[in-house]
């Protein structure tokens, strides 16, 4: 089988804090092909901006390999870079707010060796790409729109023309009415581009737009991953359900969205078996005792001792919850 563009095996990123350690990562593998868009989601805190540093080189791995178009991806961020984009939800985070937009998204091609004269070119083509006047290129970023801030970090990720982008969150900081304008740019990017994306978000909604697969995490831990459109529509993991839940949707509108019970806990301390098996509502003494390995269903795996029947998705309630 041919190497997929992004390849994620047993991932794992620790973090060393006051009181212990933060698996922030732990053991998370996923592949990603070229041209189609997997949607990383979960809670705040579940690890989606850990995994993204882990891919861009930002984090060691503590274990596990992340490869990029077949290449191991170390310290030589520079090449990377030509591999790998980033959009971050806060534009101010990837562009520097004392320097003209045009020179942020001129700095990856420079740092590349590109002449002066090919980076102007570039940086006026990938401009227009994104939907802006080439001219915008000498104003600060407080001198532009919100929109137009994240066209100008979209060209930025864009300038070495990679075959990967991940999105972290690059719609949550924007109004509503902005947002299905950066989303479409993304999705016409992509079609013209052949572009991969891993598109993180928390926002269900803009998901179910952009996403061909979706990857559901929690605590480090990826619990379900297939088709958006199964996973949507019949998750098999009870943590995949409560959030789709608590999601507000044209199939639950006007109905209170369930919350899941109790807090995220701690993420400091290890939790033996499974470890949603705190919030669970269907947690038995096995969960607490057995990690539950990968079960395989078609394109779709999930990570669960009592998955939920199929066809127990968003619309069908069983009778001890109504
Ligand atoms: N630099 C860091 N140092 C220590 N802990 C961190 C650091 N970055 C993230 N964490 C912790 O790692 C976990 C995952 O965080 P993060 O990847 O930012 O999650 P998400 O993006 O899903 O909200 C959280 O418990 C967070 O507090
Ligand atoms: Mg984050």
């Amino acid at each position: 089988m041919a190497e997929p563009l992004l390849r994620v095996e047993n991932a794992r990123v620790v973090y060393d804090v006051p009181g212990g350690a933060i698996r922030a990562v732990d053991g998370v593998s996923f592949t990603l092909e070229a041209g189609r868009t997997l949607a990383l989601v979960g809670e705040s805190g579940c690890g989606k901006t850990t995994m993204a540093k882990a891919i861009l080189g930002l984090e060691p791995l503590a274990d596990g390999e992340i490869r990029v178009a077949g290449k191991r991806v170390s310290g030589d961020l520079k090449g990377l870079a030509k591999r790998v984009g980033i959009v971050w939800q806060d534009p101010y985070a990837s562009l520097d707010s004392r320097w003209r937009v045009g020179r942020s998204v001129a700095e990856p091609l420079l740092v590349n060796s590109y002449s002066r004269a090919d980076t102007e070119a570039r940086v006026r083509e990938v401009m227009e790409q994104v939907g802006l006047d080439p001219s915008l290129g000498s104003r600060f970023p407080h001198q532009l729109s919100g929109g137009q801030r994240q066209r100008v970090a979209v060209a930025r990720a864009l300038a070495l023309n990679p075959p990967l982008v991940l999105c972290d969150e690059p719609t949550a900081a924007l109004d509503l009415s902005i947002r299905a304008q950066i989303l479409n740019l993304l999705k016409d990017l992509q079609e013209s581009l052949g572009l991969a994306y891993l598109y993180i978000s928390h926002d269900l909604t803009t998901v179910r737009f952009i996403a061909d697969r979706i990857a559901v995490m929690y605590l480090g831990k990826i619990v379900e991953m297939g088709d958006k459109e199964e996973v949507f529509s019949r998750p098999r993991h009870p943590y995949t359900r409560a959030l789709l839940r608590s999601t507000p949707s044209l199939e639950n509108l006007g109905r209170v969205p369930d919350i899941l019970p109790g807090e995220i806990p701690d993420p400091r301390v290890r939790i033996t078996g499974c470890n949603f098996r705190t919030r669970c509502q269907f947690a038995q003494a096995k969960c607490a005792e057995v990690e539950p390995g990968p079960t395989h269903e078609g394109g779709r795996v999930f990570f669960c001792h009592f998955p939920l029947e199929e066809g127990s998705g968003t619309e069908a309630r069983t009778a001890s919850e109504a």
